[in-house]
């Protein structure tokens, strides 16, 4: 097991990493709170493979354990399903003390831990995270919420969990595709902030996504990184919109495309091409760096070419995206492990986007991995407007069967 402490200012955690933490689960609790009773949070696909040893783990602690499973997919983060948490946790008898426990994807986590920010003025939340980008992201730095009709990621609080325990043998039952889409974050994270990472995901790029043995130190070595720009923010203002690149672009696509073709983790591994194309528009470097990580994301599974899309929809979602003194705000590379913020013009954004886009960009390559899978997220909801990364509606025309459209 690895343990990776997250430094936030008087709330500082522990993220546990490893193959079979989940038995540990109730150690965990019982040490970073004083809950007596817990209120698990989780979704059918993962409850049917994991609840009851999470279960086990935390009765084992001498917890008092209640169960709420939500629907399936993105819809789960509305107005209505956390009314009925709240009730929920009032019945279990939860108090201040007491904790809820998020075992799921980012999903999970956010409506988990919205509950928890927000039941009895706050209680604790341990978050359990589920896939890869939940292990790798949504699972540090303590941002929670749902999603409006009015947007995604509308109403939240930042709350950062008592402890997170990353349980990678989880990773075994998670659709091929949904493994596969957290390493566009991954390949995102080595590319901002770990040069040693790119080339350790170049060496290993056949093999990476399947390897169960090195999901721990992979994901132990993403959480180190989210966990230092998380860190880093609370006195460096700004430094957590590195985690962006890819996402100007990215958030384009899935609106655009309206959430259902594109997963976020392959809308950003083609994002953070069109950024690579940028740094090279604005002759930060060369080609050979859009080229190496084209070739890393083609072996990881990932796309590589964007779908041609109406250039003007593309900026003027861009253009609400991130506002700099009303233009685009793009995060780039000076070189692997150096990103920076600049603000393209327009030209020089389509530019970009042209060296990326190809007719032959129909779909993500690993949607025919789907097809095969009987625990796949659901289309569902067609009533709330996707939004970009701040919760801003981008494009009310789409339809978000899963939308993905937070860093
Ligand atoms: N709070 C943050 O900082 C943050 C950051 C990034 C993303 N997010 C949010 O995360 C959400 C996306 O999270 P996600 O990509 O994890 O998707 P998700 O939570 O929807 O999970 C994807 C699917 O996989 C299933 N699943 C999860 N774990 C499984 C397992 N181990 N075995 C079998 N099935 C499993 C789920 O039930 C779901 O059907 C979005 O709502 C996004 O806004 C939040
Ligand atoms: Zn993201």
């Amino acid at each position: 097991m690895t343990t990776v402490r997250v430094e936030v200012p008087g709330q500082g955690y522990d993220v546990h990493v490893g193959p079979g933490v989940r038995h540990d689960l109730g150690r965990s609790v019982a040490t970073t709170t004083r809950a007596r009773r817990v209120l698990v949070v989780s979704q059918a696909p993962v409850a049917d493979h994991w609840l009851d040893d999470v279960r086990d783990a935390l009765v084992a602690a001498d917890l008092v354990v209640d169960v709420a499973l939500v629907e399936d997919g993105e819809p789960a983060k509305d107005p209505a399903v956390l009314a009925r948490l709240w009730d929920t946790c009032a019945r279990a008898g939860l108090e201040r003390r007491d904790a809820v426990v998020a075992l799921g994807g980012g999903v999970v986590g956010d409506l988990g831990g919205f509950v928890a920010a927000t039941f009895n003025r706050g209680i604790d939340v341990v978050q359990v995270p589920t896939t890869v980008l939940a292990m790798v992201d949504a699972s540090v730095g303590g941002k929670t919420g749902i999603d409006l009709v009015a947007g995604k990621n509308l109403v939240g609080a930042i709350h950062q969990p008592a402890v997170v325990v990353s349980d990678t043998e989880v990773l075994a039952t998670l659709p091929r595709r949904v493994l596969r889409e957290g390493f566009g974050e991954v390949v995102k994270h080595a590319l901002i902030a770990d040069p040693d990472l790119l080339d350790d995901l170049e060496a290993t790029a056949a093999t990476v996504v399947g390897d169960a043995a090195g999901h721990a130190s992979l994901v132990a070595r993403n959480v180190a990184i989210k966990a230092g720009f998380v860190a880093a923010d609370s006195h460096e203002h700004g430094i957590r919109a590195h985690l962006n690149l890819g996402h100007t672009y990215a958030h384009a696509l899935e609106a655009l495309t309206g959430y259902a073709t594109w997963w976020h983790g392959e809308a950003v591994a083609v994002g953070t091409l069109v950024a690579l194309a940028l740094g090279e528009e604005l002759g930060l470097h060369g080609p050979d760096l859009r080229a190496r990580t084209a070739t890393l994301l083609g072996a990881l599974g990932l796309p590589v070419a964007a779908p041609v899309l109406e250039r003007d929809a593309v900026l003027a979602v861009m253009a609400r995206d991130k506002k700099a003194d009303g233009g685009i705000r793009y995060v780039v590379l000076d070189a692997p492990g150096s990103p920076r913020v600049v603000s393209p013009t327009p030209e020089q954004v389509g530019r970009a986007i042209d060296r990326v886009e190809s007719p032959d960009a129909h779909e993500p390559r690993g949607a025919a991995d789907l097809a095969a899978e009987p625990s796949a997220p659901t289309a569902v909801a067609d009533t709330a407007a996707p939004t970009d990364l701040h919760g801003r509606v981008a494009a009310p025309t789409a339809r978000p069967d899963r939308p993905g459209a937070t860093p």
